[in-house]
């Protein structure tokens, strides 16, 4: 039995880690084993927490029957390839370990604590690199170079791309960027200014129902899911100000708002939110912020994130049930426009019921939808 161990912080796994480990195979692995590793001392801590990462390796290997997760590599204290070794060793007796390293680690063998026993019970895997020699030569190391594309992905690629609200499609396995997404990783934490914008904890509770909803909606309707998610987690920042600072922040900012919108709170903090958002928190994303801004009343011409934030703010686990909500969850399944018409039309119902007058916007928006309908129909 030979086994391939693959270590490495796995923060996040991605498509590199996975060619790897499948080039691994290929050479005659049985098995690998990915081992997500505790923060080495001498570099920066993970962004991820090692449950999250874990968590997303388990995903990227649940259709891999070859591919499985070790947490051997999390131990407390120091964690030297030898030790986790001679634990592998014990765990798996008759087998043959071949550790995987990246081509540009090859010439830092012999410096490997503990080396005559490492070489001795493991070989070693190299993954080719870009602009890292494969030939090196290593005394007493047991070496063989996979037939792998070199690997060009790197955790720091994919940061950069979530960073922009970019779902890193190319270099991240789906159900990974999906975990990213629905837990807020690798973006700023927002939670400490949902509490200094004073939201109740009921309301951060509606906005992680929000957040966990756009993203599935994201999911099935082809919108990028980090976008869908930071709108959420952010959208209503504004909800507990007073209608006074609303407008202030409405004033500081120059929005140009129709006086219906101005004078109330339930509209108005979905302008004021994104102006926060963009000028307080530095989300520089536009549709991120247009999102924010109509997803209490929407406009002609929403995006498809648009649409999503604004249903999904109506439809979150969360919300006390309402007349016609269960009917808007299972429309939106199948069909966001109808849905978000639907949810409209039942708003509108509900503010003539009580008297009160209807936002212009939004009849404008539920116009545009009835006729988009019609045409499709
Ligand atoms: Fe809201
Ligand atoms: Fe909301």
């Amino acid at each position: 039995m030979h086994i391939g161990i693959l270590g490495g912080m796995m923060d996040p796994v991605h498509i590199g880690h996975m060619n790897a480990a499948r080039a691994a195979l290929r050479a005659g692995m049985d098995t690998v084993l990915i081992a997500p590793c505790q923060s080495p001392a001498h570099r920066a801590a993970p962004a991820a927490t090692a449950e999250d990462r874990v968590a997303m390796c388990r995903l990227a290997t649940a259709e891999e029957k070859q591919i499985e997760v070790s947490t051997v590599d999390l131990r407390e204290g120091p964690c030297y390839t030898a030790d986790t070794i001679r634990i592998l060793q014990a765990q798996y007796p008759a087998a043959d370990l071949w550790w995987i390293i990246g081509a540009d680690k090859l010439s830092t063998l012999p410096r490997w604590r503990d080396k005559e026993y490492l070489f001795t019970h493991c070989g070693f895997l190299v993954c080719p690199r870009t602009f890292s020699d494969t030939s090196v030569k290593v005394p007493g190391a047991r070496i063989r170079v996979l037939d792998a594309e070199a690997m060009t992905a790197s955790s720091g690629q994919v940061v950069a791309a979530l960073h922009a609200y970019d779902d890193a499609a190319d270099l991240l396995p789906h159900d990974v960027s999906r975990y990213i997404a629905l837990h807020g990783l690798y973006q700023p934490d927002y939670m400490p200014d949902l509490i200094r914008f004073k939201l109740s904890e009921s309301r951060i509770r509606h906005t992680l129902g929000v957040r966990e909803t756009a993203v599935e909606l994201a999911d099935r309707f082809g919108a990028r899911m980090q976008a869908a998610a930071v709108a959420a987690i952010l959208h209503d920042i504004a909800k507990a100000l007073p209608l006074s600072e609303m407008q202030d922040v409405a004033k500081r900012w120059d929005l140009a708002l129709p006086e219906d919108i101005l004078e109330s709170g339930d509209l108005l903090h979905g302008p004021a939110g994104a102006a926060i958002a963009g000028h307080e928190l530095g989300i520089r994303d536009p549709e991120i912020l247009s999102a924010i801004a109509c997803h209490t009343v929407g406009k002609p011409g929403m995006s498809k994130l648009e649409k999503i934030l604004f249903i999904a703010d109506a439809i979150e686990p969360n919300r006390r049930p309402y007349p016609g909500l269960e009917d808007l969850r299972r429309l939106v399944q199948t069909d966001l426009d109808a849905a978000v018409l639907a949810s409209m039309r039942r708003t509108r119902e509900y503010v003539l019921s009580k008297g009160g007058s209807f936002c212009t916007i939004t009849e404008a928006a539920m116009r545009e939808l009835a006729a988009q309908k019609e045409e499709n129909a």
